[in-house]
């Protein structure tokens, strides 16, 4: 389905920033469960655009977050964010499509490909990391079949808007 289909990774604008925010907003208490997400630790929708838009004017070098639109037949399905960035080294990057109805049909492991190409090119990193929830099938199998090495499994607290949880990190080495 997916390979006769137009997939295509774009930069993230402004415009695309009530999608984004409503995707974690209006999202089930299950599926934020299953990212490892607490809903009670969202910036509401108003303090979470202004930061990422603050973010958006700042120079790519300085950027705490960098964003890529994922569009099937120029129809946005979902999107890939970066964090913790070392410029010229490395980020953490994650991986959403918006619709349960899209998942599981081969999309994202084409958009994961996508996506970490032109992150190591506008990012000029030597590594991109991802470590989703140990318990959420569907990033851990996609980023494996998107190329990715295995590395360990921890308990953590990934980021600011999730809870303690066991992870499981992942890497992808710059194409030599
Ligand atoms: C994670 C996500 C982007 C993956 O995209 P996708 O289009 O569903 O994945 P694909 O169809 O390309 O599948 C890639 C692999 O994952 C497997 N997979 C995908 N969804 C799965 C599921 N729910 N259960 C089991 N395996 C699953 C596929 O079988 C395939 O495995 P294979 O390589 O053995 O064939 C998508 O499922 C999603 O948005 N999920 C909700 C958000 C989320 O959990 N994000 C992770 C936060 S870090």
């Amino acid at each position: 389905m997916a390979g006769v289909r137009d997939l295509v990774v774009r930069e993230m604008q402004s415009a695309d920033l009530g999608t984004r925010i409503n995707y974690f907003h209006d999202a089930t208490d299950e599926h934020l469960r299953m990212m490892g997400v607490d809903r009670a630790l969202l910036p509401s929708k108003e303090v979470w655009r202004t930061r990422i838009e603050e973010d958006f004017a700042r120079p790519i070098r300085e950027r705490a977050g960098y964003a890529l639109v994922w569009e099937l037949d120029g129809c946005m399905v979902g999107f890939s964010a970066t964090d913790q960035i070392e410029f010229g080294k490395q980020a953490f990057m994650h991986l959403h499509i918006l619709r349960p109805e899209e998942r599981h049909a081969g999309l994202g492991a084409e958009f994961v490909k996508l996506s970490a190409s032109v992150f190591f090119r506008v990012l000029e990193i030597e590594r991109l990391f991802c470590e989703p929830n140990a318990l959420n099938v569907a990033p851990n199998r996609t980023l494996q079949r998107a190329g990715f090495r295995y590395l360990f499994s921890h308990e953590t607290i990934p980021g600011p808007i999730n809870f303690r949880q066991v992870t499981t990190r992942w890497v992808l080495e710059r194409p030599g």
